[in-house]
């Protein structure tokens, strides 16, 4: 493919900056909260001096991050952290704006590595992650550079559970603060914007009518609780299969119907896998499952379906619509969304804005709280403190003209008390 190439960017087209920065004006005007951290920022500069090395998706969202960290003084470089989630019009108007950026939609893996690896070279003080490919690439081919890292941050649940295997390997050689465990990052990402975001991959992939359709939710984690109950509002019958107990349980009492993947392969109209595990839909299941079945998965890695054995199995494989694969086996038809990548990103545009601003926003206050408490964290895995979580929450509530109650003098004395009683 032909790449437009400058010193600081590789992206697919700059002819389509003008759009990207049309869409990241929208962007802006939907992320209220992370709009005061750029203010503040940018009075303050706590960011003075520090290299930000960032493999998030190359969405107007993220560039939004990047300006707001431009602003509090860092020097920052910036790739994508799948092969099909960057917006190539935003990657062309942070370009044209002078961001250092690499990324295209649609990535061979040496060009993603490539990319990953001009970051690594600007030796980051903070590297910015979605899924811990920056990390696991600096620890295994750069130890060099980690005595000069104050700390990463990572965005997704699959980056935290690769962070805590490295730590328990004792392999993990700098602090890494887990955005993703925010409250706020929990809940308005991966409940609320992998539900209504994910919908939106599914249907902009195949434009079907929910309504009266079977759709099976493949784990009850954080993003399948907002998945299946957006697919519920939009009156689809919603199966879930779990592995857990617990999730299964509340699944149960949030009115779905609970059952084996083997018994629900059979009556599905639509699968999504939100997991974070490997090879949950098997060729096994795809073999029983009814003819014109659609396939999706929303979890962080393209692995949650088993396509690398469906490739080599299936009859045949052709691609009837931009985003949409149909498979033949066994000579029935199954239908591949995104390549099998995170439906909402590859087919859609990822999480709102609105969501993305708080997300980001524990991600600015995490470079600040990294910066402030250099040398000072533990070398594992950090949790934020929660008064960054409350602020995140104000500063959102505040965006959107949302006022609350305090409590009073004597409210938050009884709160301190243990003596009064019936
Ligand atoms: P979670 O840990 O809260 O939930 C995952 C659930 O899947 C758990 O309840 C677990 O028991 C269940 N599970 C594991 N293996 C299973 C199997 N074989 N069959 C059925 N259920 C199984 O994780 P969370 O936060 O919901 O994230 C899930 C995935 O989505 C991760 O890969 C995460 O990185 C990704 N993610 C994707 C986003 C997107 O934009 N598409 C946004 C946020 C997270």
């Amino acid at each position: 493919m032909n790449m437009a190439k400058g010193d600081h960017y590789e992206v697919k087209d700059m002819s389509l900056a003008a759009q990207g920065k049309n869409n990241l004006e929208l962007a802006e005007l939907n992320m209220g909260a992370l709009m005061e951290v750029k203010k503040r920022f940018k009075k303050e500069k706590p960011l003075k001096g520090v290299r930000i090395g960032m493999a998030l998706h190359v969405t107007k969202e993220t560039g939004i991050l990047v300006r707001t960290l431009l602003a509090g003084g860092a020097d920052v470089y910036i790739t994508g952290c799948n092969p099909l989630s960057t917006q190539d019009d935003v990657a062309a108007a942070l370009a044209k704006e002078g961001v250092k950026v690499w990324g295209y939609k649609g990535e061979n893996n040496e060009d993603y590595y490539r990319y990953i690896k001009y970051v690594i070279e600007a030796k980051p003080h903070i590297t910015i992650d979605d899924g811990c490919d920056l990390v696991s690439e600096i620890h295994k081919n750069h130890p060099k550079l980690i005595k000069g890292i104050i700390c990463g941050c990572e965005e997704t649940t699959t980056g935290i559970i690769r962070l805590q295997a490295m730590a328990k390997a004792k392999a993990l050689k700098y602090p890494m603060i887990a955005v993703n465990d925010n409250k706020t990052k929990h809940l308005v990402d991966n409940f609320y914007g992998t539900g209504q975001s994910s919908i939106d991959g599914i249907l902009r992939a195949t434009n079907l009518l929910y309504a009266g359709k079977t759709f099976v939710v493949c784990g009850y984690g954080s993003c399948g609780k907002g998945l299946a109950d957006r697919a519920r509002g939009l009156g689809a019958n919603v199966v879930v299969t779990e592995v857990d107990n617990f999730c299964a349980l509340q699944a149960h009492y949030d009115g779905f119907r609970v059952m084996k993947l083997a018994d629900a392969v059979k009556i599905g109209d639509i699968f999504c896998t939100v997991t974070g595990n490997k090879h949950v839909i098997r060729v096994e299941h795809m073999k029983k499952m009814k003819n014109g079945a659609i396939l999706s998965n929303s979890g962080h890695f393209d692995i949650e379906l088993e396509l690398s054995r469906l490739n080599k199995v299936a009859d045949s494989k052709r691609r009837v619509r931009p985003f949409m694969d149909e498979y033949v086996l066994k000579g029935k038809k199954i239908f591949v969304l995104g390549e099998g990548r995170l439906v909402n990103l590859s087919a859609a545009e990822g999480h709102p804005s609105e969501v993305m601003s708080t997300s980001f926003c524990g991600q600015a206050l995490a470079c600040e709280y990294g910066v402030k408490n250099k040398g000072k964290m533990p070398v594992g895995v950090v949790q934020l403190p929660g008064e960054i979580d409350d602020t995140i929450a104000g500063l959102q509530l505040k965006a959107m003209g949302i006022e609350i109650d305090e409590m009073t003098a004597e409210q938050k004395r009884y709160m301190d008390t243990w003596e009064e009683g019936t």
